[in-house]
């Protein structure tokens, strides 16, 4: 069994603030993608990465990546993605050769997942299950309300039962087979915000195997606060 992760890396990271692409932002001195790199191939398992660049930066980001060399165990791939994250997913999977069975999909904005997850998705995906997503318990109560104009307050719908809620993480894994269907059938614009959400979409099981604290996604400016006090906790 082969398996690669795929890593989408080609958004802007408008909520973190104007600047480089948010993958190329530093994370303690390092882009947070190579962060997302080495915590991929930190896994035994997985034998290939490919990361999908911004679009018109695959030149530099392959450079880049030259600088912070992976060791003999992992080759590394680098594509240019698309105007969404499916869209840069599906360029990403493309290029993946035809001895993978196994395939990662994993945020570059989440740079610091701890390997012990990496290796518990890639195990559940061996044991059999052709959909597994990391993710843990909510801390805040969820609301469903109906979207009103701006300035409006939002009537509440509902509240589902917290106890049965997860928030959901990355690194995805998946049977190579199942998520190359999942991408070729279901159309963008449906609803689906991350891969597993393709894959329920076929009517294919998705199960949840626990997620890690240190896997949360760096997506507005206090988000890379934690990060960096993440990052000096291990080095210290
Ligand atoms: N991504 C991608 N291609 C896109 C959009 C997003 O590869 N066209 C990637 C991002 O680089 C990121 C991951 O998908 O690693 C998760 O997306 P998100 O956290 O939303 O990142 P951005 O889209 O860059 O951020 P924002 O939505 O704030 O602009
Ligand atoms: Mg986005």
């Amino acid at each position: 069994i082969r398996t690669a992760a795929v890593i989408p890396a080609a958004g802007r990271g408008v909520r973190l603030g104007p600047g480089a692409p948010k993958a190329l932002r530093a994370l303690g001195g390092t882009p947070m993608l190579v962060h997302a790199v080495r915590a991929m191939a930190a896994s035994r398992a997985v034998s290939l990465v490919v990361v999908v660049a911004p679009p018109d930066g695959a030149p530099e980001v392959r450079h880049l990546l030259d600088e912070h060399p992976l060791g003999d165990r992992t080759d590394l791939v680098v594509v240019p993605g698309g105007a969404t994250r499916q869209e840069s997913v599906r360029l990403g999977l493309a290029a993946l050769p035809e001895a993978i069975d196994v395939v990662l999909v994993h945020d570059a904005a989440r740079p610091l997942v701890p390997v012990d997850t990496v290796d518990a998705v890639i195990a559940a995906v061996r044991a059999g299950a052709p959909a597994v997503v990391p993710a843990l318990p909510l801390a805040d109560t969820v609301k469903q309300v109906a979207p009103q104009p701006q300035g409006t307050p939002e009537p509440v719908v509902g509240t589902p039962e917290r106890a049965l809620l997860r928030a959901v993480q990355t690194p995805q894994g998946f049977d190579r087979e199942t998520l190359l269907k999942a991408h070729d059938t279901v159309v963008e614009g449906e609803g689906a915000t991350d891969d597993a959400g393709l894959v329920e979409r076929l009517g294919q099981p998705v199960v949840v195997v626990p997620g890690h604290e240190e896997a949360f996604k760096v997506t507005r400016p206090l988000d890379l606060v934690l990060a960096e006090a993440v990052l000096a906790r291990r080095r210290a």
